[in-house]
């Protein structure tokens, strides 16, 4: 059905726009409190065995969207609606802008991929801080909030531009994310280096404990768990100074991985690939390779952090695949363009199945424990 509805409708229309069409469904359909209701029966039916503790949050399961679809938090609740466990919106900059010129949105369908170069096109901070501060209190959602830099602030002034962003937003947040990975900024992958994360992260630490009122040594106020979202074209060794970066600074967790700028190994062919320009490639081409990078970290943290593990996840095999190699939560943006509505509940149910046959008594016993398989037969 929405293959039908992908081929007669979306596929004909600019990426960008069939977006805000099927966007604006979603906002329009979650508008109406009954209908609300009943759609997140169909969709987001609620599975017990799949209910998991993360980040010190109580997620009814593993299975989230990832940044970019939501940038300005105007959808939470419909997208929660979906089937989304928790919902991650951003990246939001310090200063609202409009981001690349358009068209920044291209399908590779044969690819099961998008690439864009969106440029973090947002409404900045302070509104978005006003968005969810307006929320209403029934909202169950999981919200991670994800930040990045103003383009047309410079990179030596990075820091400032992040912090206010933390400081407007961290108390609206059930987590933060510093996104130092998007290709579409100028520079803001530099960041990733050690020296450059490290002065970073500290100062989005302290600011984000000032927006929650948590003092340095005191328990009152609360803590909001910060993560770092890292590239997948990072060379392994950088893979795991970040890694040892974000143990050292106490950081809750790790998400692996934004898109990439590689164009290897894709079907469509070259001169449609060389027409969308530059940008990052997401969906089924960076399955492996994030994957990899996942594997490096839970090998490198040993359940130390919070991995969130995003990528070329299509199916439940996916997700199921990243959980057992060390990842509690998972994320996906791509094959939700690609697949529908219905996305979110597939992963639900064959993740439910998959746990089922696993013997796990709970999701959280399934989490890395491929991987200790996976090492101990290296081993030999
Ligand atoms: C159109 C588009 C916009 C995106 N915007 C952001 C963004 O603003 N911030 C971010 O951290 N990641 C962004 N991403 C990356 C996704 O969050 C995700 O890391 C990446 O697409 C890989 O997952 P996937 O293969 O399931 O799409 C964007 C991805 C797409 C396709």
């Amino acid at each position: 059905m929405y293959r039908l509805l992908f081929d007669l409708l979306f596929r004909r229309l600019d990426p960008e726009k069939a977006h805000h069409l099927a966007f604006g469904w979603i906002r329009g359909v979650s508008a109406v409190p009954g209908l609300r209701a009943l759609v997140r029966r169909v969709l987001a039916p609620q599975d017990p065995a799949l209910r998991i503790r993360a980040l010190g949050l109580d997620l009814p399961g593993p299975f989230g969207l990832a940044a970019g679809f939501d940038k300005n938090a105007v959808g939470i609740d419909g997208l929660t609606m979906v089937g989304f466990d928790h919902v991650e919106i951003g990246t939001v900059t310090g200063q609202a802008q409009p981001g690349n010129p358009t068209p920044r949105l291209f399908r590779l369908v044969e690819d099961r991929a998008l690439i864009n170069r969106m440029g973090f096109n947002n409404d900045g901070s302070a509104a978005v801080a006003a968005r969810l501060a307006a929320r209403p209190r029934s909202s169950t959602a999981v919200v991670g909030v994800n930040i990045g830099k103003t383009k047309a602030v410079p990179e030596q002034e990075a820091v400032t531009d992040y912090v206010t962003s933390a400081e407007r937003l961290a108390r609206h947040a059930d987590y933060l994310v510093v996104n130092v990975s998007s290709p579409n900024t100028p520079g803001l992958r530099n960041l990733q280096a050690v020296d450059q994360l490290r002065p970073l992260l500290t100062a989005v630490r302290e600011a984000a404990d000032r927006s929650t009122g948590r003092s340095t040594g005191s328990t009152a106020g609360r803590r909001v768990p910060l993560l770092v979202k890292i590239a997948p074209d990072l060379a392994d060794e950088d893979v795991d100074a970040v890694a040892d970066l974000a143990l050292e600074l106490g950081l809750d967790g790790i998400i692996a991985t934004n898109t990439t700028i590689g164009r290897e190994g894709l079907r469509t062919d070259p001169a449609t690939v060389a027409a969308a320009g530059a940008g990052g490639l997401s969906g089924a081409p960076l399955k492996q390779r994030s994957l990899e990078v996942l594997r490096r970290l839970y090998a490198r943290t040993g359940g130390r952090l919070t991995l969130v593990a995003v990528g070329g996840v299509e199916t439940a095999d996916d997700a199921w695949e990243r959980i057992l190699a060390g990842a509690t939560l998972v994320q996906g943006y791509s094959a939700f363009i690609y697949q529908g509505p219905f996305w979110a509940r597939r992963i639900h149910r064959g993740l439910a199945a998959r746990l089922r046959a696993s013997g796990h008594a709970a999701l959280a016993d399934a989490v890395g424990s491929g991987a200790a398989a996976t090492r101990t037969r290296d081993d030999h």
